[in-house]
């Protein structure tokens, strides 16, 4: 096998220390023990038992410590190693220099844009799958066969509780009313999860819409966008800012860290767009690379993360919403409430990424 190395940082959680080690799932001593005698069962209903040798190699723009525990799971039940390599960016250039000669089974990725990026290359290959199709409602799948979603995640607004009502703010578009002048911070408009919903907003409201929407909101912005979702929340708790913009489950993660539990107690989950386009979704996701070398352990692994079993695991350790509609939310995702999504196809999005990373920078929207 070729060497393995892990990068140094993510756009994802930067604040958290980096692994420069060949990422192997850690153990899943954590998880709570109706899941560890779950994850027994599930695996076991799997497939047959695995020689110890076996391996599967994932590209993963996802952080290793995220996903790990499911890993963790999955080999500990079928003997197949999982072999990460975690880099923030590239991997699909990578995957198309190496070509049939990658060792590569699957890449993983945190919104649509790389799994369309990773189709469009030509470095992913077609699965027709029966147990993927029945536990992936197919608006999160390629039409194809060349990715699957396994989590959703909405992009929502945070408001102070202090100092925004309840219903003061309703909508993505309303974030460019003056009213909200020098109270908003985000986010680099160049992350994915921002070039995500501005390529939603060119969807819903054109390139000339979705321009004086990013003009607007820019002129709102209380500081020049910098750090990551939770860093908004913080400066929020700061008295920095007001409002801000981020993915849904990092309030459950700020709730259950010590240090960062009074930024999400400074705030509340606005569900934005519940009277219009619904708010903002993306998946993560997983695509079968075309070299695929292991490829028999690596559908294992892809029908394993659809599972019910590893399901469940994203929900309850991630704060994400499982694609598979028979696993249930969270209990502190479920109190946040449920909400109406825009159910723009997931291929719009990323037809319209470009336009939309064209638009960040003409109006400089970092500057
Ligand atoms: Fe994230």
């Amino acid at each position: 096998m070729c060497e393995w190395f892990s990068f140094a940082f993510s756009n994802e959680t930067p604040e958290r220390s980096p692994d420069m080690s060949l990422a192997r799932p850690a153990r899943a001593a954590a998880l709570p023990l109706a899941l560890m005698a779950a994850v027994a069962l599930a695996a076991a209903s799997l497939t047959a038992p695995a020689r110890a040798a076996d391996e599967v190699n994932v590209y993963s723009y996802r952080q290793p410590f995220l996903i790990d525990p499911i890993f963790a799971a999955f080999e500990r039940e079928t003997g197949i190693e999982v072999n990460v390599v975690f880099a923030p960016k590239g991997l699909v250039e990578r995957l198309k220099q190496e070509g049939a000669n990658s060792p590569a089974d699957l890449i993983f990725t945190v919104d649509i844009g790389r799994l369309s990026d990773a189709k469009a290359a030509g470095v992913t290959q077609a699965i027709d799958d029966a147990t993927l199709s029945a536990n992936i409602p197919a608006q999160y799948r390629d039409p194809q066969g060349h990715w699957f979603g396994l989590t959703t995640r909405a992009r929502v607004i945070y408001a102070s509780r202090d100092r925004v009502a309840p219903g003061e703010i309703a909508s993505y578009e309303a974030l460019a009313d003056p009213e909200w002048r020098g109270r908003i911070c985000t986010r680099s408009g160049s992350h994915a999860y921002q070039i995500g919903l501005t390529a939603a907003m060119i969807a819903h409201h054109g390139q000339e819409g979705a321009r004086a929407w990013l003009e607007g909101v820019k002129a709102n912005l209380a500081r020049k966008p910098q750090g990551n979702d939770r860093a908004q929340v913080k400066a929020i708790s700061e008295g920095q800012c007001d409002l801000s913009l981020g993915n849904n489950y990092y309030y459950g993660k700020m709730l259950l860290d010590e240090e960062q539990r009074p930024w999400a107690e400074a705030v509340r989950i606005v569900f934005p767009d519940q009277g219009g386009i619904g708010t903002h979704v993306n998946i993560s996701g997983m695509a079968l690379t075309t070299a695929a070398p292991n490829r028999d352990n690596a559908v294992m692994l892809m029908r394993f993360l659809a599972s019910d079993l590893a399901q469940q695991m994203y929900a309850e350790q991630n704060f994400e919403y499982p694609v598979n509609p028979d696993v249930p939310w969270s209990g502190l995702v479920r109190s946040w409430g449920t909400f109406a999504a825009d159910d723009l196809p997931l291929e719009r999005i990323a037809q319209n990424r470009a336009a939309a990373i064209r638009l960040v920078n003409e109006v400089d929207y970092d500057g």
